[in-house]
């Protein structure tokens, strides 16, 4: 009793030690902190993903800042989506040949080729970031040869888009409300006439949400009584009404990852979106873990991605372990987008080094070879 008193007392100031930073401390506000007010960083000296966010909350109006930033209620979901990663170390291998493992990153997504296994995440209204919004991720995407899925909420068209596109280049287009009408229909066909290859109907964000971050500013309320419909029966209908694959991006659960292998779902998106929708939903990281655990088949019977929190090719890394075939990634593109497209380029740019150089140390000759052995799934409860 009294040894379990003294115990828990340690476990309490043990699991409170470290506070929570948005951008770790490793030196951004020596260099960068003493740069006139309002003005960004050169862009050859940010030094990873983190950097973007410090650059654009010193360069965007803070209602900008904040649509970018913002999660769910007390935002619990989106500090676990960055701290998570933590808990689980790596297991490195040595004395392997890794001399050739910044060649092994290209992958393919529902049969397209790309050149890394990251994608560009659908985000609302980039133009908050830089006037010419979208562009900016269009054309990084083609530059670097990634996914990129523009959001139906985008600040340019469909059709705007997809004019931008690179030679050859492949989007999956974002959709949210999807009924059995007409309406539907007609977008359906608007996105097959822009070419998109795919439509990845986003599942988690059916009813409105709470967000105290943009409740302050008068925005965001939404309609409290709007709850959209979508059940696996509408899936199915959905299915008919076009061509393209229509991927799920939401899922939440190793029950709903094996409904959508069972309703013939092609590809799902594991994500909580950015912990923007319910307070206390999993991570990718921990729904991933899930599936490993309960049904790792799932990983081979349909393409599995995930987002949310990935800050560093180690956090790639550790989803990529359990099975996931791609990673999503939102703000850190939104916010690297502030440059423009050769902002949004650069990030991808840094992020496949990252990739491919802690690939290296972790000791895979071949990026394709990774699994669960390389990570250790006992989590520090310490982080
Ligand atoms: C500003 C912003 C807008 C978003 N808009 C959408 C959207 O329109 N549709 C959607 O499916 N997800 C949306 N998301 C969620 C992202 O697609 C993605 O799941 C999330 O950003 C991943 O987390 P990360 O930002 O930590 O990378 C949005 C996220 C942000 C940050
Ligand atoms: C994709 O890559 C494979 C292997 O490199 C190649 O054979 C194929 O032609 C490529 N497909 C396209 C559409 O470029
Ligand atoms: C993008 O849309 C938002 C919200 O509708 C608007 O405030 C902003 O000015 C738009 N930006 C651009 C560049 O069009
Ligand atoms: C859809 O359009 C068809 C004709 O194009 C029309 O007959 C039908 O009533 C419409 N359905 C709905 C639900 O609006
Ligand atoms: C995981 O990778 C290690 C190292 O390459 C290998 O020894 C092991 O057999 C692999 N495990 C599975 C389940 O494939």
């Amino acid at each position: 009793m009294r040894f379990s008193t003294v115990f828990l007392s340690f476990l309490s100031v043990a699991l409170a030690a470290r506070p929570f930073l948005n951008e770790p401390d490793t030196g951004i506000e020596e260099v960068f902190g003493s740069l006139p007010a309002g003005t960004l960083p050169e862009l050859s000296l940010i030094a990873g993903l983190p950097d973007f966010e410090w650059a654009a909350k010193r360069v965007l109006h803070p209602f900008s800042y904040m649509h970018f930033r913002n999660g769910a209620s007390g935002e619990y979901s989106y500090r676990n989506n960055l701290e998570i990663f933590h808990r689980y170390r790596f297991r490195p291998r040595v004395m392997q040949d890794v001399t050739n493992v910044a060649s092994t990153l290209p992958i393919t997504l529902l049969g397209h080729n790309f050149s890394a296994p990251i994608f560009i995440s659908p985000c609302a209204r980039a133009g908050l970031a830089h006037p010419e919004s979208e562009l900016g991720l269009v054309r990084g995407a083609a530059a670097e040869n990634i996914l990129y899925m523009p959001s139906l909420f985008a600040n340019l068209s469909i059709e705007d888009i997809s004019a931008a596109k690179g030679e050859g280049q492949v989007l999956f287009q974002q959709i949210n409300k999807a009924s059995i009408d007409n309406d539907t229909q007609a977008l359906f066909q608007r996105i097959e006439s822009s070419g998109a290859k795919a439509i990845v109907f986003t599942v988690d964000a059916v009813s409105p949400r709470n967000r105290q971050r943009s409740g302050r500013f008068g925005f965001d309320q939404g309609d409290y009584s709007s709850y959209d419909l979508a059940t696996w029966d509408t899936y199915k209908q959905l299915q008919t009404m076009t061509s393209l694959p229509i991927v799920l991006k939401g899922i939440m659960s190793v029950e709903d990852a094996r409904a959508a292998v069972a309703a013939g779902v092609p590809a799902i998106i594991l994500s909580n979106h950015g912990g923007r929708q319910l307070d206390g939903a999993p991570s990718p990281l921990e729904v991933a873990l899930e599936i490993h655990e309960k049904s790792p088949e799932v990983f081979t019977q349909i393409e599995v991605y995930a987002d949310g929190g990935v800050r560093y090719g180690t956090d790639v890394l550790r989803l990529l372990a359990l099975g996931v075939r791609a990673v999503g990634l939102g703000r850190p593109f939104m916010y690297a987008n502030v440059y423009g497209t050769e902002g949004v380029t650069y990030a991808i740019q840094m992020l496949k080094r990252e990739i491919a150089v802690d690939a290296g140390n972790l000791g895979l000759p071949d990026l394709k070879a990774i699994n669960a052995s390389y990570v250790n799934w006992t989590p520090d409860l310490r982080l």
